[in-house]
């Protein structure tokens, strides 16, 4: 069994689905809630533990009964949180979601009042024993830090980083990383309109992948090639939170388990379209070979 360090948020979502997305200042009655542990870095956890991998999370907790309720589900997921810093007296991160039923669409309203990981916190996390560390592309200055430390440390082990939102200095990240992940919404912000494009003049040395929704993912390979494959949508979508977090998910466990960086980004795609057309992320470890 890999072990994976994976440093970056756990959340609480509290999820209403909607026939539609409202209009603002009206009054709609949701079809369904429900209550999830959520954060990038968690679910890409959680779902690689379903496919057969040990995790464990760094991160920040709050010390209220919602840091309780996100520490015991990553237990019970056989996720690792003890090594998590403690925020004394802080609120945990909450996630509001809308997913609308018409569209398949999730809008997130997230709150956060926590500190961000230290490097020395992390400096304090054993590294051995572990086959991955992944990063969420977050408060770049200290996350670089602790890929330098990382790299002192533990020189073989590969490090992937998230980079999701465009934030100031996360292309330094980017380029120390052995595999990117960057998301739609970063380069589409950085002015590109397909995954290809935007690879060709990515921040990112090694390997990197771009997921672009239903219109499928892209990979850039060391040598520069660009490799497309389509999306694998469901029938119906049904719910995408967290879809991005699964094709990351479903890339790590492809590297993990030796393939090719096609077939990652296969596996990354038929796992993000399996999420789509269920909602939650349990289940999903049977779309893969098992680890
Ligand atoms: C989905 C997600 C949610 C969380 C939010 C944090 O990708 O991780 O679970 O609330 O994003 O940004």
């Amino acid at each position: 069994m890999s072990r994976i360090l994976a440093v970056g948020l756990a959340t609480l979502d509290i999820i209403h689905t909607t026939e539609a997305y409202p209009a603002e200042d009206a009054e709609v009655r949701a079809l369904s809630q429900r209550v999830a542990r959520g954060g990038n870095a968690a679910n890409t956890l959680d779902v690689l533990a379903q496919l057969g991998h040990g995790g464990q999370w760094l991160g920040v907790l709050a010390d209220d009964p919602e840091a309780e309720r996100i520490a015991s589900d990553l237990r019970e997921r056989g996720i690792d949180c003890g090594r998590a810093a403690v925020a004394r007296g802080r609120c945990s991160p909450v996630s509001h979601v809308i997913c609308s039923r018409r569209t398949g669409t999730r809008t997130i309203i997230h709150h956060r009042d926590l500190p961000e990981l230290t490097p020395t916190r992390f400096a304090a996390v054993a590294l051995s024993g572990l086959d991955w560390l992944h990063f969420e592309g977050r408060n770049p200055p200290a996350t670089l830090e602790m890929i330098r430390d990382a790299r002192a440390r533990a020189p073989d082990l590969p490090i992937s980083v998230e980079v999701e939102k465009p934030r100031e200095g996360v292309e330094a990240l980017a380029e120390s990383a052995d595999l990117v992940l960057f998301s739609r919404v970063y380069a589409e912000a950085a002015g590109y309109n397909d995954g290809e494009s935007f690879l060709a003049a990515a921040p990112a040395r090694n390997l990197a992948y771009c997921a672009w929704g239903s219109e499928g993912a892209w990979l850039r390979q060391p040598d520069g090639r660009a490799v497309h494959r389509a999306a694998e949508s469901p029938r119906r979508v049904v719910d995408t939170l967290g879809a991005g977090d699964c094709f990351n998910a479903g890339v790590l466990h492809a590297h993990l388990s030796g393939e090719s960086a096609v077939t990652a980004l296969e596996w990354g795609n038929r796992i993000a379209g399996a999420k789509c057309g269920q909602e939650g992320l349990e289940g999903l470890g049977t779309v893969l070979p098992p680890a």
